[in-house]
């Protein structure tokens, strides 16, 4: 059996940053996201009952190295006495540079293993597996803005608004090509065991996702981006506060921060948020989105700029 899905990316406005259960992989915070359009991840999943061992290409390379992790998500979502399978996955953007190319992955991959083992699971029941491999990924599940809420021992992700109702748009300003030197879940747990500023962080995530939601709720830009960049600037202060530091910014990550407050200044609506990775992710109201993107393409260091609107969720594209 075989099926083939597609997810985009989500980036976080209000952040997750720490696990709560390691072995859940569960979330230590909420966290309210945004998905994106255009950039997306295609997975596809056969299965084989006389093959011996799973096998992972990645935009047409084999990777060993992410095969473990792939293979325990099939593990979870199809049963450990499952057949093996032959899992494709092609991404059009960076991978591993902190566009969150795992979300998108693990996102398409719940949904392409579901269908290739014939179980038809509820958007809810995907998410959570989807979760299970990567925090982050049980977000794009869902298309426009989206929350992920802590339960007792699980996660509830669901859709506060959709893309159409508030379309917002997002320009990447890539700063830095190859993957990071720290991958997300290892920096989490350094930040965890060391930074002073942690559990405070968890402590004040709440209020964050209060304001965020309610912004969201009234579309209120000014208050979204204040809580965007705040959530931002606090995670970043978490990690640079660890040891050893956890910093993924670059000189040209800083001077397109500069450039986004020179937008705001002349009355701009726009603002920044970044991730485990160098890269800026500019969020504007679609009016503006040409003149956010020409500024960040000319700011120094800068190698290229996508510019994105939101998108929907992750969905099946075939299967037979
Ligand atoms: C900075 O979802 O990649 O992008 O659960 O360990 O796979 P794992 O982590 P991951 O972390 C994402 C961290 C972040 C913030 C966010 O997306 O909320």
């Amino acid at each position: 059996m075989q099926a083939t899905a597609i997810a985009q990316p989500n980036i976080a406005l209000v952040k997750y940053w720490g696990k709560r259960d390691l072995k859940k992989n569960l979330p230590a915070v909420g966290s309210i996201s945004v998905t994106l359009s255009d950039l997306e991840t295609e997975m596809s999943v056969s299965l084989h009952a006389q093959q011996r061992h799973d096998s992972l290409s990645i935009n047409g390379d084999n990777s060993d190295a992410m095969l473990p992790r792939v293979s325990k998500a099939l593990d979870a979502i199809i049963g450990k006495k499952r057949p093996r399978a032959t899992v494709a996955s092609r991404s059009n953007f960076p991978i591993a540079a902190g566009l969150a190319s795992s979300a998108s992955a693990f996102a398409a991959l719940a949904v392409a293993a579901a269908n290739a083992s014939g179980q038809s699971l509820s958007v809810e029941a995907l998410s959570r597996h989807a979760g299970h491999a990567s925090g982050s990924a049980a977000r794009s599940l869902f298309g426009g803005f989206v929350e992920l809420k802590n339960s007792a021992d699980s996660i509830n992700v669901s859709q506060l608004c959709a893309a159409e109702e508030w379309p917002l748009r997002v320009v990447v300003a890539i700063t830095e090509l190859g993957p990071k030197a720290v991958g997300s879940s290892e920096a989490m747990e350094i930040s965890r065991k060391t930074s002073p500023f942690y559990d405070d962080w968890v402590a004040r995530q709440e209020d964050d996702l209060d304001v965020a939601r309610c912004a969201i709720e009234s579309r209120d830009f000014d208050s979204l981006a204040a809580v965007s960049e705040h959530s931002c600037l606090k995670m970043h202060s978490v990690m640079w506060a660890s040891r050893p530091p956890l910093v993924y910014w670059n000189a040209s990550t800083m001077r397109c921060m500069q450039t986004v407050r020179a937008l705001q200044d002349k009355g701009i609506k726009v603002f920044f948020t970044i991730d485990a990775g160098p890269q800026l992710k500019a969020v504007c109201e679609s009016d503006h989105v040409d003149i956010v993107q020409e500024a960040l393409h000319a700011t120094d260091g800068v190698i290229d700029v996508i510019c994105t609107s939101l998108g929907g969720g992750a969905r099946q594209v075939a299967s037979s």
